[in-house]
């Protein structure tokens, strides 16, 4: 089977500005990785890091699983145990591992445009994946949730009813969610969180806004409920977390005003019993484990593409 011509470009930094084309294009290729179609030897001989300076579970091991499958050498890098403790910068790091002979780096970092920055400064056929950059982007998550919607949905995005929840402020998974969103012309995007987690940043352009989870539920066919980032959040933003589940906690209750159909979708790690609750995240209409699965494969489709197309 053919790699698709995706017009990605040369690195995976965002998901903005990618057209409809593309997004299709990587997501049908996910589709057949899914499906257990692929060839084991397509990057052999390539060798990948995972390089991660903020911590991770589905995403590093999703990347390492993808390229072991696709037949690459895998290497991951470990902040605590490296020389970054040492002083090492991120770029010396990097350069470092290129002159051993890697081509793909998966990256993520906690300051934002760290990843953008970072390939500015590589060889000719290297090449980078941002897997979560600050708040600004978390491309391949894009892109998982968009193939879990569409498995669950089809391949119309135009009719659905789509809400995100939660602390939309610090998530660079709701940043490529909604872009990606826009993309494949969602009509109706709904967004709803209390006033200090919103952004005014451009972000929520062209999304129904709400503070009144009841009312925003009200018939979507999906629900993309967000962590709150506590670790990237100022002191006072929200009450407690209490006051946070009362006014924006998914509880089964809740989700009866949604569409009967509708599926419920969290990027994990899950707070449980603060963003939604266990009842919900482990209920019948929850796809959480289904996006992690896919994250296999998406990440698949986007090392193929870079490193192959
Ligand atoms: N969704 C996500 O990025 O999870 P990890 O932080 O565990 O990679």
């Amino acid at each position: 089977m053919n790699a698709p011509h995706t017009h990605l470009p040369r690195h995976l930094l965002t998901l903005h500005d990618l057209e409809r084309g593309t997004l299709d294009a990587l997501l049908v290729r996910a589709q057949a990785f899914a499906e257990g179609h692929y060839d084991r030897r397509a990057l052999d001989g390539i060798a990948v890091c995972t390089l991660f300076f903020e911590p991770s579970t589905r995403t590093r091991m999703s990347f390492t699983l993808a390229a072991q499958r696709l037949g690459a050498d895998v290497i991951n890098f470990d902040a605590s145990t490296s020389s970054t403790r040492k002083g090492e910068t991120a770029l010396d790091t990097l350069k470092n591992l290129e002159a051993m002979g890697v081509r793909g780096f998966v990256v993520r970092h906690h300051e934002d445009g760290a990843v953008a920055g970072l390939s500015a400064h590589v060889n000719d056929g290297t090449v980078l994946v941002n897997a979560g950059d600050g708040r600004s982007a978390h491309p391949t998550q894009g892109l998982l949730d968009m193939l879990t919607l569409r498995q669950a949905k089809g391949a119309d995005f135009s009719k659905l009813k789509v809400l995100v929840v939660g602390d939309v402020k610090h998530s660079r998974v709701a940043r490529s969610d909604l872009q990606a969103l826009r993309a494949l012309g969602t009509d109706d995007i709904r967004v709803c969180g209390p006033a200090s987690l919103l952004p005014d940043d451009g972000t929520l352009q062209g999304c129904n806004v709400s503070h009144d989870l009841d009312a925003a539920l009200e018939g979507v066919d999906a629900v993309m409920m967000l962590r709150l980032q506590r670790e990237r959040m100022e002191e006072g933003l929200i009450a407690s977390l209490d006051d946070y589940h009362r006014a924006y906690g998914l509880t089964a209750s809740r989700l009866k005003r949604a569409a009967g159909d509708a599926v419920v979708m969290h990027p994990g790690p899950i707070n449980r019993g603060v963003e939604i609750t266990d009842e919900v995240a482990d209920g019948p209409q929850s796809l959480i484990l289904r996006q992690v699965s896919n994250g296999v494969a998406v990440r698949m489709a986007v090392l193929e593409a870079l490193l192959r197309g």
